[in-house]
């Protein structure tokens, strides 16, 4: 037995040391095998104590049949008195078993009388720091329950390469939080918001875009504020570019004028929108994107009035008419409010599809992400300078994510705008075909 014990030590030692090992080998498997086993004892032991501490319990009246010793008698007889007494007990919630997901686990919480889902979320950050976890979601599905998705560790302070996706209109432009894939599908959604400060990643956002949608049978239309410098490497394979609000005005008033000769053909052939044309006369699909779409609405003096006003309701129009006919908007900027102008309110409410990167004041994230579940207006602010691309993205369903594009590097933009130029429809084309 005591030559036993030094071997015993070693493999111990050498299994700690191999579990130790393989975790930053392949974490996925580490995850599942070591990892969750114990998460889920730590989890289900320490619960009660957890939910005590992040206020989720609740005092509940009980009647309790208790036996209390009252005295020993001279002939050393313990008498006792039985008796009913109310007691006051704190009980914890009732927890399902943990279920491993790949960044985390989730687990379905019942909860006690008189509690809501929202007593969770507000309580969100308090577990996440308990269970020592990068987050805790809170979501309900059935009334009754809370189920609370946690991950963690960030998955998004990796970073992703470009995986484009076949399917038309739609790309692939990064990671969720939940690991799945962040798609942009301009044919569910067709508008898009896009806001940040400046370096927090809307410009690559909007490159990822574009090298998603090159490959595609799609035009790709311009508008960069910023004097050309974001889109102009992409040049050969867009059909316009506009470089300056006097350029953007007129590819405005074109674009237009291309929706409502694509709403003539519609008529014409009794569709209600260009997918319901015969494949040979279906015109291609246009995406215009924005980048700093405020300078679009900024005035130097009166005189420039007329030309905002004109700019303002062409972007409506096409926000308000686009998607039967094809034309979609992606609009970048580091503010959407009603300060700029009196469109853009109406703009925004056309705009289904929101991305909030890094804000530096609350009202912008308000602004964009609006009246959408509190705890996202949280986790916008509570994105880091050093994660630029970091954003939280609303999608259809009412829910929203955590997420982040992937990094689109100057030389990949170029190769891919220069491999696929021969796709880009010409502008002349654009605007004729529609008409005959
Ligand atoms: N998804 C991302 N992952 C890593 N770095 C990023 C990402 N997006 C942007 N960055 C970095 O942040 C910088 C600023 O991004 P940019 O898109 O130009 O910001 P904005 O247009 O909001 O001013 C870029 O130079 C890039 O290095
Ligand atoms: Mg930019």
């Amino acid at each position: 037995m005591r030559d036993l014990l030094p071997l015993m030590l070693a493999v111990l030692a050498a299994t700690a040391a191999g579990l130790w090992a393989w975790r930053p080998l392949h974490y996925p498997s580490w995850w599942y095998v070591v990892g969750y086993p114990f998460t889920v004892l730590y989890v289900l032991l320490t619960w009660r104590q957890v939910a005590i501490g992040c206020a989720l319990t609740k005092k509940k009246q009980r009647f309790w049949f208790t036996i209390v010793p009252n005295l020993v008698t001279s002939t050393g007889i313990v008498r006792v008195r039985r008796r009913f007494q109310r007691v006051e007990v704190t009980t914890a919630p009732w927890l399902g078993l943990p279920r491993p997901t790949r960044y985390g686990w989730r687990v379905t919480v019942y909860l006690l009388d008189g509690q809501i889902p929202a007593d969770y979320a507000q309580h969100a950050e308090h577990l996440a720091h308990a269970w020592r976890v990068h987050a805790v979601r809170v979501t309900s599905a059935r009334p009754g329950r809370v189920r609370l998705d946690v991950t963690m560790r960030d998955p998004l302070t990796r970073l992703d390469t470009v995986d484009a996706s076949a399917e038309l209109l739609k790309v692939t432009v990064g990671r969720l939080e939940t690991g799945a894939r962040w798609v942009v599908d301009f044919r569910t959604i067709p508008h898009w918001i896009n806001v940040g400060a400046t370096q927090s990643g809307k410009s690559n956002l909007a490159n990822a875009l574009i090298v998603g949608l090159a490959p595609q049978p799609v035009a790709l239309v311009g508008f960069d504020l910023k004097g050309g410098v974001e889109f102009t490497p992409y040049l050969p394979r867009l059909s316009a570019l506009a470089t300056c609000r006097k350029e953007s005005t007129q590819l405005l008033a074109d674009l237009v004028g291309v929706m409502a000769q694509r709403m003539i053909v519609c008529r014409a052939a009794s569709a209600r929108n260009i997918w319901q044309l015969p494949a040979h006369t279906m015109p291609v699909p246009i995406v215009a994107l924005v980048d700093e779409l405020a300078e679009l609405y900024l005035m130097a003096d009166k005189s420039e009035k007329d030309e905002v006003a004109r700019t303002s309701t062409a972007l409506l129009r096409i926000a308000q008419l686009g998607r039967a006919f094809g034309i979609y908007l992606f609009l970048s900027g580091q503010r959407i409010g009603s300060d700029l102008g009196p469109g853009v309110t109406a703009l925004r409410a056309q705009c289904s599809g929101r991305i909030c990167h890094r804000v530096n004041d609350p009202e912008t994230a308000t602004m964009t992400l609006g009246d959408l579940d509190p705890a996202a207006l949280i986790a916008a602010r509570a994105i880091a300078a050093e994660t630029p691309g970091v954003a939280i993205v609303a999608t259809q369903d009412g829910g929203w994510y955590r997420a982040r594009s992937v990094l689109v590097s100057e030389h990949a933009a170029d190769q891919a705008a220069h491999a696929h130029a021969h796709l880009a429809p010409s502008w002349d084309d654009l605007t004729s075909s529609a008409a005959a």
